[in-house]
């Protein structure tokens, strides 16, 4: 027996990355899903979205495993095609139980970038504005039955990140958001809370891009040159985590496990938003191992 028989969830950004893996987590637990994704590149975005074919890839796997999906290009940015799209997987799939707003993008920009303001709006947009867009489409299916939501932050809604300002006030902007959510949603048994990743393993942050800009200088640079940098953002000495990890928090927060949880901030973080002030002992010990293959015991100030 699956922790989701017979339930419906509807995932956005699903059509790959950590959303399609939400899909087939569900569905391994016997949800049927309602897939949606932008499918199509977005400008200021400099890495490719997912596709049409990766959605109907993520369709198939759910299909696979013996589960009914309804995969649809829906913008979570605009609320006419969200409601259009739920409408469609509801009436196929007869229900819906738990939304899982997870589409999402990661951009970097700094002050002194030309377009910094186009980046900061596109950021908000998508990251904060759509996922208000997609409870509000979906939220009058949950009232029938009562059932979750559930939102994907980042540890950004916990701590800043270095030239990300659209990226952590959007991210840290959804604590507030589900905290409000929750409590407004509440009389109807509806559940809200926020999962709060470290770097995962997909195309978001491992993409051509951040590889010039986490490892600058390096002719070539391959993602095992970004490890270093991406390790020294953690408590637990690892670069980024698998989706499934994500997959199987949203998983506890939706079934019965997580019954009584709401307006949570649950960070699955490797410790990257409780580090004590200072550096982490990973970055520690490589800078004792730089000091000592430069001959010193100390580390110049500048
Ligand atoms: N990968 C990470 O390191 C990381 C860390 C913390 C949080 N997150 C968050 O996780 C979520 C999922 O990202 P991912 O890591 O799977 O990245 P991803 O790029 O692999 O997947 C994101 C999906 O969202 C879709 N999408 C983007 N904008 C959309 C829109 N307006 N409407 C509908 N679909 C849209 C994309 O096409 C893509 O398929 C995002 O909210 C992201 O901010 C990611």
């Amino acid at each position: 027996m699956g922790q989701m028989d017979g339930r419906v969830v509807l995932i956005t950004g699903a059509a790959r990355g950590q959303g399609r893996s939400h899909a087939v987590r569900f569905a391994e637990e016997g949800a049927d899903v309602i897939a949606l994704d932008i499918c199509e590149d977005i400008p200021f975005v400099r890495y490719p979205l997912g596709t049409a074919e990766d959605l109907q890839e993520t369709a198939k796997m759910v299909e696979n495993l013996g589960r009914r999906c309804v995969a649809l290009r829906a913008d979570a940015r605009d609320s006419a095609q969200l409601r259009e799209a739920a409408a469609e997987g509801v009436t196929e799939l007869g229900r819906l139980d738990t939304v899982i707003a997870n589409a999402g993008i990661g951009r970097g920009h700094t002050l002194e970038d030309e377009d910094t303001d186009e980046v900061f709006d596109t950021v908000v947009a998508i990251n904060l504005n759509a996922v208000f867009r997609t409870v509000s489409a979906t939220v009058p299916y949950l009232k029938n039955e009562g059932g979750s939501i559930i939102i994907t932050g980042s540890a950004a809604s916990l701590v800043p990140i270095y030239n990300n300002a659209g990226y952590t006030a959007a991210k840290h902007a959804l604590v507030g958001l589900t905290k409000c959510l929750a409590a407004d949603l509440s009389p109807h048994w509806i559940r809200v809370n926020l999962v709060c990743p470290t770097n995962v393993a997909t195309p978001l942050i491992l993409n051509e891009a951040n590889l010039t800009r986490f490892v600058p200088g390096v002719e070539n640079p391959t993602y095992k040159d970004m490890e270093y940098v991406l390790t020294s953002v953690n408590q637990l000495p690892i670069p980024w985590i698998e989706p499934r990890v994500i997959s199987d928090a949203m998983l506890f927060l939706a079934a019965e496990t997580g019954r009584y949880i709401t307006g949570a901030v649950f960070p699955v973080d490797a410790g990257m938003s409780s580090q004590p002030p200072g550096i982490t002992h990973f970055t520690g010990r490589r800078i004792a191992e730089l000091a000592q293959a430069a001959g010193t015991t100390t580390v110049p100030r500048d």
